[in-house]
């Protein structure tokens, strides 16, 4: 992953977003970065990723790029959320009693910011991490009382994930059948695991990597298909690639090595730089952007924190992404540009709208 070794202050020079706090937590060594990178349709709200960063300064960069995401996010599925995000970039993993203090102290900061920034799950965090935060402060973007217990958005962005890759395939081959197709689930994590089964159980044949050959083997055992090397996934020939893990996986080097006809997955951030969906466009390759296709976990949070309690009614909404890309696709396709494109003017009109101050009554308006 290409990383210029920027300063804090040239990171945050180049970025286009509104404010990031920045703490050191002295007691466990960890640098949390909240960063808020617009409030134009709400109150910023996003995950928290929890992560051993070689240097602090990549974790703020991650921070910074993440938050931008999270407002094409909530722009693109219409939630009255701004994008935000924010990173514990911690020194080694942290367990028990010192994980527990820099969450409590990590609560005790979005009190203080008073709700400018609402957190949820990302990786490196889980839904216990979430209930221990909501246990010092209100703003934690949770689902109680659907489930008992902490709920996990993993299985929602798989679902929205798995509808979006459908509507890509549908896009290419005219048909959004899995049975006879195969796809690479790069990352078998919280996501990337539930979407692989998803895949299987349609009767797709499921390729599986992972950083950690074990856990890509023993999801293999349980619902069959190969597991290919970590470093072998780019060049490995599939129908659909469906990148869940870290970001930037798209870059000049690896978009050249795909053998697939479609990118859908649910990673943050798959392009290194806009330029590469129009890499990927040349190569004939569908690319799903990643902040629509993606957006099932947010949604379905975002839904339940407005008051939405009913399980159907989140499935819908999430499964709906499906159609959503695909007028994004056609769309895309009819001005002869990338889906990625396609999808931020979508976010542009709805950020521009929600932006304009309805005209008041003597038509002086501002103020
Ligand atoms: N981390 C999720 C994402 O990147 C977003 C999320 C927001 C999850 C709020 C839970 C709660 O899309």
């Amino acid at each position: 992953m290409a990383f210029g070794g920027e300063s804090f202050l040239e990171l945050i020079q180049g970025w286009d977003g509104r404010s990031v706090v920045v703490n050191y937590d002295q007691p466990t060594g960890t640098w949390i970065f909240v960063a808020i990178h617009d409030d134009t349709l709400g109150p910023a709200a996003g995950g928290c990723r929890m992560m051993v960063y070689p240097r602090p300064e990549e974790g703020l960069r991650d921070a910074l790029r993440l938050a931008r995401g999270m407002t094409y996010k909530w722009a693109a599925i219409e939630l009255p959320f701004g994008g935000g995000k924010s990173v514990l970039a911690v020194p080694r993993p942290l367990e028990g009693e010192e994980r527990r203090g820099l969450l409590h102290r990590f609560g005790a900061l979005l009190e203080r910011l008073r709700g400018a920034y609402g957190t949820g799950e990302d990786l490196g965090t889980t839904p216990d991490d979430m209930a221990e935060i909501a246990s010092v402060t209100s703003h934690v973007v949770q689902m109680h009382g659907v489930q008992d217990g902490p709920v996990d958005p993993g299985p929602f962005t798989a679902l929205g994930v798995f509808e979006g890759m459908k509507a890509a395939l549908e896009h290419v081959y005219g048909s959004d059948e899995l049975t006879g197709r195969t796809v690479l689930v790069q990352g078998v994590g919280d996501v990337g695991r539930p979407l692989a089964r998803m895949v299987a159980a349609a009767g797709g044949e499921v390729v599986l990597a992972d950083v950690d050959a074990d856990r890509a083997f023993a999801l293999s055992v349980e619902i069959g298909g190969r597991v290919v090397k970590a470093e072998e996934v780019y060049g490995y020939p599939c129908d659909v690639y469906a990148p869940c893990a870290v970001g930037a996986i798209l870059n000049p080097e690896t978009i050249p090595l795909l053998e697939c006809s479609v990118v859908a997955g649910s990673a943050n951030n798959q392009l290194e730089s806009d330029a590469d969906a129009e890499r990927l466009m040349q190569r004939g390759i569908l690319y799903a952007p990643d902040f629509v296709i993606n957006a099932g976990g947010a949604m379905a949070f975002g839904l339940m924190h407005l008051g939405e309690r009913e399980p159907e009614t989140l499935e819908r909404r999430v499964a709906g992404i499906g159609d959503m890309l695909r007028r994004i696709f056609t769309d895309a396709a009819e001005r002869g540009e990338s889906p990625l494109r396609a999808a931020q003017r979508k976010v542009e009109r709805v950020l521009a709208r929600a932006a304009t101050p309805s005209p008041s009554v003597d038509g002086v308006g501002g103020g």
